[in-house]
């Protein structure tokens, strides 16, 4: 039997627990009211299936049984779990989202063996303390950024992680579907941006100062088909996939598929290549009208397959040296009135934000975007640091923060030297525990515009779903808590009291599989010894 204190991420308010119990059987039926299906459909084939309990349906009365029901007074996401003794559980939530998140509490309550793909033992009775739990989460955006694009994941990869991300009420998936080293969504007009976008022939190994490559080819994209199986699994968990395509830096694989695309005119863009290390490539898409209406065509499709309101274009780490250089690229800003190649990168952005809004989607974007101005309802996506977060709040546009100092993933965990090729800052599970989304410079309208958060998977050196995991748990675990739980100031955060949860969390991600760093630091499998990860002397941290 679990305490309801050993709940990740920390639940509103408890009423209880009492010594008394409330037992989940064979017989324990399942009553499902209107619009709870998913919650229904997931207790069946996920927690009945790990427990051995058939939940089969039954009257809205039975005494021993599993209820759902939506309560439209309660806050969206909002539910009540009660678990009274002779009357079984009921899961109350604001909405069916509400439902389910309580259905992930009802899971923790459950014990570890309720986090397995298959039952221990036959159809054991389980029993859970008499108690009443209210909750709700703090942010509406809690997200976590998953860059497929530098390593490819398999689709069940994809479709593990979202199960991660529900059993942590993680609801937004942002999906990094392109970079300069893969193009990793079929585009049915342009076939070769799969065809050759998505395999490169080598890969560096480590971080880009390493000697060592990988002479394997690397790859792997997905099919609509593969998208549209991703973005259901993800509705039925109540995630959102909000996907990137990268423009107009980060672009190389594109270039390397449709070589006009690139500035032809002061590179040789028909011998570029799927790129095959790491850093700020300087290749970039030329500002043309054929560009504009290659990557509508791009996105005409990905708004087929992705219902999310919020479509990611990226805009990051976009470098003006080849629109410097070039004679088209300088016609261009003559011809639009522009101040200079800078500007090159808001009228870029600015059309999208058009195209998006023309189509009833808002643009989200990498804090760079804000440079030049932004539509009304443009997001943005604060990574370099608060500080784009707030000037965005400030200027009225929404923000999530994803500040890299703090919850980018890829940065090593501990400053020992047995971490696995370790780049970037060391943040660690307590740094991560403390990290705040709101900065205290806003103001109570202006942290309106803060719509959450999203810890961040950039996979240069997660070469496999096992390095992923390691980089990523058990960090994720305290970030869910951050993103969900109304936590105090980050000061007199009670990291003991997260750590000795943290004791009853590890056997649940035990259960799960999940290849998360141990406390005591990496096993001996885990270790990379000899990869170069480190940043170089003197140099700032690198990813
Ligand atoms: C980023 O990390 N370049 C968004």
């Amino acid at each position: 039997m679990t305490s309801p204190t050993e709940l990740i991420p920390a639940p509103g308010a408890i009423e209880g627990p009492m010594r008394r119990a409330v037992p989940l059987t064979p017989g324990t039926t399942l009553w499902a009211g209107p619009g709870t299906e998913t919650t229904e459909r997931w207790l069946r084939s996920t927690l009945g299936a790990a427990l051995g309990l058939p939940l089969r349906p039954g009257p809205d009365d039975a005494p021993d049984s599993l209820r759902l029901r939506i309560d439209g007074t309660l806050a969206p996401e909002a539910y009540r779990l009660a678990a009274v003794a002779d009357r079984g559980v009921e899961i109350t939530g604001g909405s069916a989202a509400g439902v389910f998140w309580g259905a992930q509490t009802l899971r923790q309550l459950l014990g570890p063996d309720a986090f397995r793909a298959a039952p221990v033992r036959q159809g054991g009775t389980r029993e859970i303390p008499h108690q009443i739990i209210e909750d709700a989460p703090r942010f509406r955006w809690r997200g976590l950024m998953l860059d497929v694009a530098r390593h490819f994941m398999p689709k069940d990869g994809v479709l593990r992680y979202l199960d991660l991300m529900a059993a942590h009420k993680l609801n937004v998936l942002h999906f990094h579907l392109t970079d300069d080293q893969g193009w990793r969504i079929e585009i049915k007009r342009y076939p070769r941006l799969t065809e050759v976008g998505s395999w490169r022939a080598r890969t560096k190994f480590g971080h880009r100062a390493s000697p060592l490559w990988d002479d394997r080819p690397h790859g792997g994209y997905y099919t609509h088909d593969d998208i549209r199986e991703i973005v259901a699994y993800a509705a039925e968990r109540h995630i959102d996939v909000v996907p990137e395509i990268d423009v107009p830096g980060h672009s190389q694989a594109a270039i390397a598929a449709y070589p006009e695309l690139g500035n032809c005119d002061v590179v040789d863009t028909a011998s570029l290549t799927v790129w095959d290390t790491w850093g700020i490539n300087p290749n970039v898409l030329a500002p043309t009208d054929n560009t504009l209406r290659f990557y509508e065509g791009v996105f005409e499709e990905v708004l087929e397959l992705f219902p999310s309101r919020f479509v990611h274009v990226g805009g990051d780490e976009c470098p003006k040296d080849q629109w410097r250089r070039s004679p088209a690229a300088q016609a261009r800003v003559e011809e639009l009135g522009l101040a200079g190649e800078d500007e090159l990168q808001s009228w870029f952005i600015g059309h999208f934000d058009d195209w998006l809004s023309a189509r009833g989607r808002r643009l989200i974007g990498w804090d760079e975007i804000l440079e030049g101005g932004l539509a009304k309802g443009a997001a943005v996506s604060s990574w370099r640091g608060y500080q784009g977060g707030i000037a965005a709040a400030r200027a009225g546009h929404d923000v999530v923060m994803c500040p890299e100092q703090q919850v980018y993933l890829d940065h090593r965990q501990d400053a020992g030297a047995d971490e696995p090729v370790p780049i970037g800052y060391v943040r660690t599970l307590e740094d991560v525990y403390r990290f705040e989304p709101v900065p205290p410079e806003l103001t109570p309208e202006e942290a309106g515009h803060v719509l959450g958060t999203q810890a961040n998977v950039w996979t240069e050196v997660m070469e496999n779903q096992q390095r992923v995991d390691y980089q990523v748990f058990p960090r994720l675990a305290a970030f869910a808590e951050v993103a969900w739980s109304s936590l105090p100031a980050p000061a007199v955060r009670d990291f003991a009291d997260f750590e000795r949860r943290m004791t009853a969390h590890y056997r649940r991600l035990d259960a799960l599989g999940v290849a998360y760093r141990p406390p005591a630091g990496p096993l001996p499998w885990q270790r990379r010894p000899g990869v170069l990860g480190r940043p170089i002397d003197g140099a700032p941290p690198l990813r």
